[in-house]
């Protein structure tokens, strides 16, 4: 960031941030939000504190929105739902909540994974292990791999799961595959943690969620870190929330008062503002509505850019080796290039990406599709 920042050429591409860009290279505050913001601003009489689980309506709405209106774990009582600073505070409350019931246990992340999870989760103290995701290289997923991987773990233990839009690869489980994830989960025993951070970037609400929704109705246990710093804009607000599904309503009890006292322990309370904001929008059908079309046209406009920047370097190429970007969901993409081919595409030619060749496709716009399309086309080899 710090070298984009002082590359004073005009040719420069910033494909390295974490955060959805608008065609102005701009991340927006969504009108909606605003809306809602003057509203809660105008309602709000206090600034006295609320709980550690945060706002109740929130909680309550967040519960529907990601598990569905009709979901089993909802009808039988056996999930609870606590607002957390952020997808982060959710990551590391499961964490340590898992940390204090087996602290013996495995965590297994995908190779790759989003680089906070190993902090996130490894900082609790918990033992984490890679299993196999994506093959960069090859641009596709292991999933055989995976699941024969998955299938020597041992009992009880924990599975790290990116819900849809996976960072960095942006390689997501088909309907088909989640079904043989879930069914090894259950025939295995093992507990997913599912990290929800881009719902509704991929194709909608709901589709976004058929993942995690399929998986809390086989397993007996499960956890759900959810974000809404990607969907809602919200970033800084810090706006995410904890699901724990529990066997049955006295475990699952059981599982939200440990996730309270850990709150309790590390921050007491969740920021309010944010989450003030989200349930406002989430309880108004109009605001909600125009939520739900501003979150499609973030998602068109990745979408859009993944299209042409795939058709660019087909011209460029003369192949159809990065067609998988056109396809692929969510904000990242794997280049799957050296981290060699990494640098002379920052030291010659200014784009920037990760080490990793993790490219942020809101970086892309009209105007220089084509520019970093030739620059990848004369770079990827070596
Ligand atoms: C995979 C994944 N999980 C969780 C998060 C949590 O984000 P935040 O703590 O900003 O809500 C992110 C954000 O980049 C993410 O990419």
């Amino acid at each position: 960031m710090a070298k984009y920042r002082a590359d004073s050429s005009p040719l420069k591409v910033d494909l390295g941030v974490g955060v959805y860009r608008d065609l102005s290279g701009n991340t927006p505050v969504l009108a909606c939000v605003r809306r809602a913001e003057q509203a809660v601003l105008t309602a709000q009489t206090t600034k006295s504190y609320v709980a550690a689980a945060g706002r109740e309506e929130f909680n309550s709405a967040v519960e529907k929105m990601v598990l569905g209106p009709a979901h089993a774990a909802r009808r039988d009582r056996r999930a609870r739902t606590a607002q957390t600073p952020g997808g982060c505070g959710a990551l590391r409350v499961g964490a340590e909540l898992i940390r204090a019931a087996v602290p013996a246990v495995t965590v297994h992340i995908s190779d790759p994974t989003w680089g906070n999870h190993t902090p996130l989760l490894g900082s609790s103290g918990l033992r984490l292990e890679r299993y196999p995701y994506y093959d960069a290289a090859a641009h596709q997923l292991r999933f055989d791999a995976m699941l024969e991987r998955l299938d020597r773990a041992a009992e009880g233990d924990v599975v790290l799961i990116h819900a849809c839009c996976h960072n960095p690869t942006g390689a997501d489980l088909d309907p088909a595959q989640w079904q043989a994830l879930a069914q090894l989960l259950t025939r295995r025993r093992l507990v997913p943690f599912l990290d929800l951070a881009y719902q509704g970037f991929a194709v909608d609400l709901d589709a976004d969620a058929a993942g995690v929704r399929l998986v809390a109705e086989q397993v007996p246990e499960a956890l759900i870190a959810i974000s809404f710093s990607k969907n809602l804009g919200l970033y800084r607000e810090r706006v995410g929330a904890l699901i724990v599904i529990g066997e049955n309503e006295t475990r699952a009890d059981a599982m939200q008062s440990h996730v309270l006292q850990i709150a309790r322990s590390i921050y007491s309370m969740p920021p309010d503002h944010g989450a003030a904001i989200a349930a406002h929008i989430f309880a108004n059908p109009t605001l909600k509505g125009e939520w739900i079309e501003e979150l499609g046209l973030m998602r068109t406009r990745i979408a859009e850019m993944r299209g042409l920047l795939a058709q660019q370097l087909r011209k460029a190429t003369g192949a159809a080796t990065f067609d998988f970007i056109r396809t692929q969901h969510g904000m990242f993409s794997l280049l799957g290039v050296s981290a060699q081919a990494v640098e002379r595409l920052r030291d010659k030619h200014h784009i920037y990406m990760t080490a990793d060749s993790r490219m942020n496709l809101a970086g892309i716009m009209p105007h220089n599709a084509s520019y970093v399309a030739a620059s990848i086309a004369a770079e990827r080899l070596g």
